[in-house]
């Protein structure tokens, strides 16, 4: 039996619930980069998009009675030759980590994008977040290279590692 929380998509209501947790892990973590979650449109937007349940603008949620403590994005990209392909931003509470649910999160999205027909996902993590590299390589994400001082993290100029996983069957 899994020790995380269910899991479920998101929907309107959780709108408040994914913002504040993505503000929270946001605040504490500096190398997270989800800000792209919802950076100035705010709730309103958040529901519509949730509401209107955009393909590749999923999020799928953990939460417990204390409210959302996870949260997985899948976004498209929005041009066509990237058709099939989902980038992929998760946060987990601080409150409710080492316990299963980041990982159970991206399991859990990797089997509903193969199920969906989904070709690849791919990430991107801030060189030196040791969590986010092992969680995702543990779910069998591979290192396909680094984009060098990518991200200005606290005004830092860091190296971004990219991730991604193949998803289509073999021909
Ligand atoms: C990275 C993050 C999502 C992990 O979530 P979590 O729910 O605590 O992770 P899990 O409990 O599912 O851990 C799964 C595996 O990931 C690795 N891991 C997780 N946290 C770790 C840590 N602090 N140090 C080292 N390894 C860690 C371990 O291999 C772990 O397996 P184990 O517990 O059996 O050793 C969470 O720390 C977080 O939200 N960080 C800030 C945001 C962020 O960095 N997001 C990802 C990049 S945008």
């Amino acid at each position: 039996m899994s020790r995380a929380p269910a899991i479920r998509w998101a929907g309107p209501d959780d709108a408040e619930g994914i913002l504040a947790l993505n503000a929270s892990v946001a605040h504490e973590a500096p190398e997270y980069l989800g800000q792209a979650l919802d950076p100035v449109s705010g709730a309103e937007m958040l529901q519509a998009k949730l509401a209107a349940g955009l393909v590749g603008d999923g999020v799928l949620v953990t939460v417990t009675a204390g409210g959302v403590v996870g949260a997985l994005t899948l976004r498209a990209h929005a041009h066509p030759a990237f058709a099939g392909v989902l980038q992929l931003g998760l946060c987990v509470a601080p409150r409710a980590r080492r316990e299963g649910v980041g990982l159970a999160l991206t399991a859990a999205a990797i089997s509903l994008s193969r199920a969906g027909g989904v070709r690849r996902l791919q990430l991107a993590v801030i060189d030196g977040n040791g969590a986010a590299l092992s969680l995702f390589l543990k779910a069998g994400f591979a290192v396909e290279g680094r984009l060098r001082q990518a991200a200005l993290v606290g005004g830092v100029a860091r190296d971004v590692i990219a991730m991604g996983l193949g998803l289509a069957s073999e021909p």
